[in-house]
């Protein structure tokens, strides 16, 4: 049995996250969507997908793979994720909405919000710019749920 793990990133936290998730899987293959966007998942018996919110939107990399790709998502235990910042409620459930269409929220085996990091020696000037205005923050930091990897890994064995 064999999972790949999907995913996008900008600056790397979905990266960590999607490597978090595969060892907790015991193993899965890892598929970042800037090196690989249109990649083959017939061999894959479960997936995993997910990608940061930026500015309430999911990046264009995975919106496109699921698009492409919601055939073969939608025959297999699928499980999602967003890595994000956003501390109100409603808001991260309108995110995953934005990153994630209805049948594949209902097809799901769940759908989780993972937390996310400003890392600043990583942002550009304008989004250091928009973090500070926005999110009133000025130096690096994480808050990544550590247990979200393992519950992944729990519902996709559970699927499979
Ligand atoms: C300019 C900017 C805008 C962001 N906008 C949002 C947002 O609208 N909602 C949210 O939940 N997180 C937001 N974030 C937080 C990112 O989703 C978070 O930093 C995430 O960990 C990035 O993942 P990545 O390193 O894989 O790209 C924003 C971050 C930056 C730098």
């Amino acid at each position: 049995m064999t999972t790949a793990v999907v995913f996008a990133t900008k600056h790397g936290t979905t990266a960590q996250v999607a490597d978090q998730i595969a060892q907790a899987l015991g193993g899965a293959a890892l598929i970042d969507l800037g090196v690989n966007p249109s990649p083959d998942l017939d061999s894959f018996d479960a997936i995993v997908a997910g990608g940061p919110v930026y500015a309430g939107q999911p990046v264009k990399a995975l919106k496109s793979f699921l698009a492409a790709n919601a055939e073969t998502v939608l025959a297999r235990p699928l499980a999602l994720f967003v890595c994000g910042l956003e501390p109100d409620q409603a808001k991260r459930e309108a995110e995953i909405a934005a990153t994630f269409d209805e049948p594949l929220r209902s097809h799901a085996v769940g759908v989780w919000f993972a937390g996310g990091a400003f890392l600043f020696d990583k942002l550009g000037f304008l989004e250091k710019a928009i973090i500070k205005r926005i999110a009133h923050v000025t130096e690096s930091t994480t808050t990544l749920y550590d247990d979200v990897p393992a519950q992944i890994a729990v519902a996709v064995k559970g699927a499979r």
